[in-house]
């Protein structure tokens, strides 16, 4: 079938669609419909259904016969270790952690916090929460305690499973302290933690709160997988929005199953049995579906990456791993991409590897620009495919889809809507705009199964941040136009999240921490252009009357409150003092103007400008700061 056939079915259809792709996945009790409505604009999915995460991600596999497959590569050129994981051996060991959760009295709907570096450890402990019901929160683990605090008292969770440490070029990274520092913070109390130790580093334990993973398991019943509810929270994960206060993203159980389970051979093509590599974090959301849950649920042999694209050790690693594991879909994101074009640009790391395994190579979380994609074409030799999608989301709503049928690709562009997505390009005042012209890219209701139906204990806030907008319509917050083909551009964030390295940050949450500090009277974070990681953010400081301190020991303070508040992934250098910040004659400030300066582009004095004298002001400001760069 060609794609506009199967988008056709589902269009045409969508029930029928979802209940035959629902046959694919195993269900302890049948659904006996896809979608529930009587709650609209809250949608769900095959609520009447029982079905549970891990089954269908390990134990289903076992059962068929494939328990000598590898489920698990973990690979960790960042400290030399690497091992294999079958689905049996998988099968054993998350219903042994699982059991200890269990012995500790977490039972079906109770949520645990996962804090973990890139080992098979975090993935057995969101397998091991999902087969008892437990419903996770993974925290990326570049996010300083204050942000761990923020969560836990969103999701007051009962434990948190850590590791003692994570491992970055920089050096060992120890997270202990910050989980105590997080715990302590929070207004919310966890029962226990659970702690794998590394040997790069052990954690000192607190007593009474904390259980070793390995001795917690000890002598402790395996536990079986529980029946969970269709539209039950399998987890949540946050995400960044407009304000300090991230959103706890749900994402329901049965949905996210069989989507994902779709997405592998219609999306990604791989069979059961194909090895799958994300080079992601399990702390975001393609860590989620495409480290842990797809590949897992659909029988593919995934990969646990801890490194980086360069540097751990050279930046022919990807190589290595694509060749060393007969890899046949890789997933990245572009920053990825660009940071070995910039010390490979002739790919001599290419060359020394056997990629004829490779088929495709896949790209999201940010925008692949032109330059990245026509790079990594020429050198890997197989279809580069951007796709787009958003953490509420879930899987890619906007893809080539190369399981179905390889479309064209154009540069620029993730190309077609999946099925399941309607998507709309919209005028402010909610009207579908022509082929070509730039406007809010929106979805129709309701969003297909596996997508977020709702934030955790934030209704109000959900129908406010994506529904209220557009009658009718899901906001993805994401710019852009859909050419004559069908095809997909997305060109810019409509409100303030910015993308760094392909990490979803919010300036705006970054303008609350510099606020804090006492000697900032106002002050504006924009995201400018970056040759390496696509956006950085910027910010711009008013110093309160009678400051005694430098601007560099102000901007040094700043920087450090950043990085100590949200965490090193807010990658927060570059600041600057300034007299003045430009606004409207309303008092807005006109960050997009000052933006677009930083970026060397094309703009025009806006007309409500208070005094224009300030632009010049900021210019300068900005060339000391050595942009706009070249
Ligand atoms: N735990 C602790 N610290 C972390 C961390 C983690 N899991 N992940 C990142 N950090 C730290 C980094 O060490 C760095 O700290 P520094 O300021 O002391 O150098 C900081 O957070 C910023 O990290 P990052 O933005 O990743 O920059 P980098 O310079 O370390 O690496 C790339 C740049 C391009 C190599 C890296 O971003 C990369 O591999 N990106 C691939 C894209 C990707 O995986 N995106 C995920 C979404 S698909
Ligand atoms: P996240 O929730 O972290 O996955 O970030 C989602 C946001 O990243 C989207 O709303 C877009 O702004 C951006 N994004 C993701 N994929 C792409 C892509 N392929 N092209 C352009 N922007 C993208």
């Amino acid at each position: 079938m060609s794609y506009k056939e199967v988008y056709g079915n589902w269009k045409s259809d969508p029930e029928a669609f979802w209940m035959e792709a629902a046959k694919a996945v195993s269900w302890s009790k049948e659904p006996t419909k896809a979608l529930f409505d009587e709650n609209a604009p809250i949608y769900e999915w095959f609520k009447d259904g029982e079905i549970n995460t891990c089954y269908n991600a390990v134990d289903r596999h076992v059962e068929a016969g494939n328990g000598e497959q590898v489920a698990i590569i973990y690979d960790s050129p960042i400290t030399g270790n690497s091992a294999k994981i079958t689905y049996a051996e998988l099968k054993d060991k998350v219903a042994l952690l699982g059991g200890a959760l269990q012995a500790q009295g977490i039972t079906k709907g109770d949520r645990v916090i996962i804090y973990m570096p890139m080992v098979a450890e975090a993935l057995i402990a969101m397998l091991a929460c999902s087969r008892i019901g437990a419903v996770h929160s993974v925290v990326f683990g570049g996010f300083a305690a204050h942000e761990l605090a923020t969560r836990i008292d969103d999701a007051t969770p009962k434990a948190i499973i850590a590791a003692s440490c994570g491992i970055e070029p920089s050096g060992v990274i120890a997270y202990k302290p910050l989980i105590d520092g997080a715990v302590e913070m929070a207004a919310h109390k966890v029962d226990f933690c659970v702690i794998l130790q590394r040997e790069q580093l052990a954690a000192d334990m607190v007593n009474g709160r904390d259980l070793d993973w390995h001795e917690c398991q000890q002598g402790v019943a395996p536990a079986p997988c529980v029946p969970i509810g269709g539209a039950d929270p399998v987890y949540i994960l946050y995400t960044s929005g407009t304000t300090g206060q991230p959103k706890g993203v749900v994402r329901p159980t049965g949905g996210h199953i069989v989507a994902l389970h779709w997405t592998m051979k219609n999306l990604y093509d791989v069979d059961p049995g194909d090895v799958f590599w994300a080079a992601s974090d399990v702390g975001w959301v393609v860590g989620h579906s495409y480290i842990c849950y797809g590949p897992l649920i659909h029988g593919n042999t995934t990969i646990v990456f801890e490194g980086k694209p360069i540097g751990t050790p050279d930046a022919g690693t990807f190589w290595r791993v694509i060749e060393e594991h007969k890899v046949k879909t890789f997933f990245t994101a572009p920053t990825a991409f660009r940071a070995i074009k910039r010390v490979d640009p002739d790919g001599e790391f290419v060359k020394k590897y056997d990629l004829s395994g490779l088929r495709y190579l896949f790209l999201a979380g940010e925008r692949a620009d032109p330059d990245t994609i026509e790079w990594a074409q020429d050198q890997l030799g197989v279809p580069v495919i951007d796709h787009w999608w958003q953490t509420e989301i879930g899987y890619p709503a906007v893809c080539n889809p190369a399981g179905i049928e390889l479309m064209p690709v154009k540069l620029g562009s993730p190309a077609v809507p999946v099925p399941g997505f309607d998507l709309r390009i919209l005028n402010d005042e909610g009207e579908e705009l022509p082929r070509g012209e730039l406007g809010a890219i929106v979805i129709k209701l309701p969003l297909p199964p596996g997508t977020l139906p709702t934030l955790w204990n934030a209704e109000d806030r959900y129908k406010s941040s994506y529904l209220d907008a557009f009658e009718g319509y899901y906001e993805t917050g994401d710019a852009g136009y859909m050419d004559d083909d069908g095809y997909l551009y997305i060109m810019a964030r409509t409100d303030d999240v910015i993308n760094v390295a392909g990490h979803r940050l919010s300036t705006g949450q970054m303008e609350e921490v510099l606020a804090s500090h006492p000697d900032v009277a106002e002050c504006a974070v924009l995201g400018v252009k970056d040759a390496l990681k696509g956006q950085l953010p910027m910010g711009f400081l008013c110093l309160s009357a009678g400051v005694q301190k430098s601007n560099e020991e102000v901007v040094a303070e700043c920087v450090g409150l950043v990085r100590k508040t949200i965490g090193p992934v807010a990658a927060f250098k570059l600041a600057c003092v300034v007299d003045r910040l430009p606004k409207t004659r309303s008092g807005k400030i006109l960050r997009g103007t000052m933006a677009k300066i930083a970026d060397a582009e094309a703009w025009k004095m806006p007309a409500t400008i208070d005094d224009p004298v300030i632009l010049d002001e900021i210019t300068e400001a900005l060339m000391a700061l050595g942009y706009p760069q070249k």
